[in-house]
């Protein structure tokens, strides 16, 4: 990992496997390399991007301001598939935040992230930047392949993609805006309200809990949330070239994503089977690019129905359904 770090320090970009998806490191205080990860992507500069440190130790030096209730779920949540959203500190520069006053922060949960976190920070890196490894609205890379696949043809010579197999998790970290007197979501994950309300003691605002819409509810207290800034809040995000329907029986020549309960109708291209919404998340990203790769225009996604990871899923799944 010591010479993925070293490329790191040097400027160049590195995609590294996380529990949740790839991510698409530079070091986050190197705006040259900065830029590169936003070229790369074709994303829009003002959306912000996370910033991945090796232990919670590191918080301070990204965050000021820091509540209570954040250190509570960073020390029981980090590492895993959660971003705290705080005040910055002079560190998180505007390419980082997209000009705003706050900073994503991340403990990625994955032996080989965790590896080179660490490699990077001992060469005295801070911090490494890193949106999923995909261009910019689509599914994010959830294998190396996927990565190559997605972004290979921006990459230098001098870039790197490291192979650390399937993520575990499948869809992106909770995201969670610290900057109120309670914690928000604004974007629902593995870390579910119900965990960072028993983690916390507070009730949390949600903002990103979308069961069958995909549209953010309207709720009062999205209303404030820059939704902009948010890109995985847009509405046609993670999507695939072939049509996303939601709540439909699938007819012949179509691709079909279920739990494994759910029978394959005559004539119906079963792309996945997962046995329950944690393995649902996992494979979610690479049936729905197995749908491209096998050329179908339509593929009916059955979604599952429960308050956990589902609710993330749905979430995704909604947007993905909104198309391109
Ligand atoms: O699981 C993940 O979070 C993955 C892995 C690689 O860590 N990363 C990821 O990054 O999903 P990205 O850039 O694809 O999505 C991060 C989302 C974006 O929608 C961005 O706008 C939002 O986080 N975000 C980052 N910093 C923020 C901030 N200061 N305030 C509000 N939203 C922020
Ligand atoms: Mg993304």
């Amino acid at each position: 990992m010591k010479a993925a770090a070293v490329n790191l320090a040097a400027g160049n970009l590195v995609a590294f496997p996380t529990e949740t998806v790839y991510g698409l490191g530079a070091d986050a205080t190197n705006s040259a390399a900065i830029a590169r990860i936003y070229a790369v992507k074709g994303r829009p500069t003002d959306h912000p991007l996370i910033v991945h440190i090796s232990s919670m130790q590191r918080m301070g030096d990204w965050a000021e301001k820091i509540p209570e209730y954040a250190i509570k779920l960073a020390r029981n949540f980090w590492p895993g598939p959660m971003t705290l959203v705080l005040n910055r500190s002079e560190l998180a520069q505007d390419f980082i935040t997209g000009g705003q006053d706050t900073v994503g922060i991340r403990v990625p949960d994955h032996v080989v992230a965790r590896a080179l976190l660490e490699a990077f920070e001992n060469l005295g890196g801070k911090g490494v930047a890193a949106p999923s490894a995909n261009r910019f609205g689509q599914v994010s890379p959830t294998t190396a392949a996927a990565v190559i696949d997605e972004i290979g043809e921006y990459l230098e010579p001098t870039d790197q993609v490291i192979d650390g197999g399937a993520c575990a998790v499948g869809v992106e970290s909770t995201i969670i805006d610290c900057t109120s007197d309670a914690p928000r979501i604004l974007r629902p994950g593995a870390i579910t309200a119900a965990m960072i309300e028993t983690c916390s003691g507070i009730q949390v605002g949600k903002i990103a809990d979308s069961p069958s819409l995909g549209v953010v509810n309207n709720s009062s207290e999205m209303i404030s949330v820059d939704l902009i800034r948010v890109s995985g809040s847009l509405e046609n995000h993670y999507a695939p070239a072939a049509k996303v329907l939601l709540c439909e029986i699938p007819f012949a020549g179509q691709g079909l994503i279920a739990l494994a309960s759910i029978e394959t109708p005559p004539g119906v291209i079963r792309l996945a089977s997962p046995r329950d919404d944690e393995e649902f998340a996992q494979i979610l990203y690479s049936a729905l690019r197995q749908a491209d790769i096998q050329g179908l225009t339509e593929v009916v996604v059955t979604q599952p129905i429960g308050i956990g990871i589902a609710v993330a899923i749905r979430d995704r799944l909604a947007r993905a359904a909104n198309g391109r």
